[in-house]
């Protein structure tokens, strides 16, 4: 038997964790967790989209730049990864504070989070908002991958990380 609902939230599980990095004009820094996230092309070019609510610090942020990077999560982040989730950029350097390291993006003018396995530089083509979220659709430009992840015939293993 199943039990039917009008709806709740979060229903298409299990949800995606990962971290959007971003920089605003004065060059701070600046990340936070999104679980609306998804692969929306595969080539000509890639693409991926995230979801961000227009109250967050990092909205402005991409809307000012339009550009992001997308991290992938390990397990050992989580810590990190929920502290980014629950406290705003507004109020403090939240990277700092964690002590996270940071890179300029090779192709985009955002922060690239090191300490994490998979980044992923995008820059913004398009954006809708249907509901609570802007849904930005970020051409794939750059994606650095720790070496541990590369095969020895230079192909990613993405599938070897202990994702979170
Ligand atoms: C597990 C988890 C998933 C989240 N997913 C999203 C999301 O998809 N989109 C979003 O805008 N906020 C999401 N959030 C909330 C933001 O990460 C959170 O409000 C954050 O503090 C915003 O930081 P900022 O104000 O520095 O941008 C999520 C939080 C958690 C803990």
């Amino acid at each position: 038997m199943k039990i039917e609902f009008e709806f709740f939230k979060h229903c298409l599980q299990p949800r995606p964790n990962v971290l959007v990095s971003c920089r605003n004009k004065k060059g701070e820094n600046n990340a936070l967790a999104v679980a609306y996230a998804s692969n929306c092309s595969y080539h000509e070019p890639p693409m991926v989209m995230v979801g961000i609510v227009p109250n967050r610090y990092s909205y402005h942020m991409i809307k000012e730049s339009n550009v992001f990077v997308v991290n992938l999560v390990p397990k050992n982040m989580e810590e990190e990864y929920y502290y980014l989730g629950s406290h705003s950029g507004r109020n403090e350097d939240k990277l700092e504070k964690l002590g996270l390291n940071v890179k300029d993006g090779k192709k985009v003018d955002a922060p690239i989070l090191t300490d994490f396995p998979v980044n992923i530089e995008c820059e913004v083509v398009d954006s809708m908002k249907p509901g609570s979220h802007e849904m930005f659709a970020g051409k794939v430009v750059q994606i650095h991958v720790d070496e541990e992840y590369v095969d020895k015939n230079g192909k990613p293993q993405l599938n070897k990380i202990n994702y979170l």
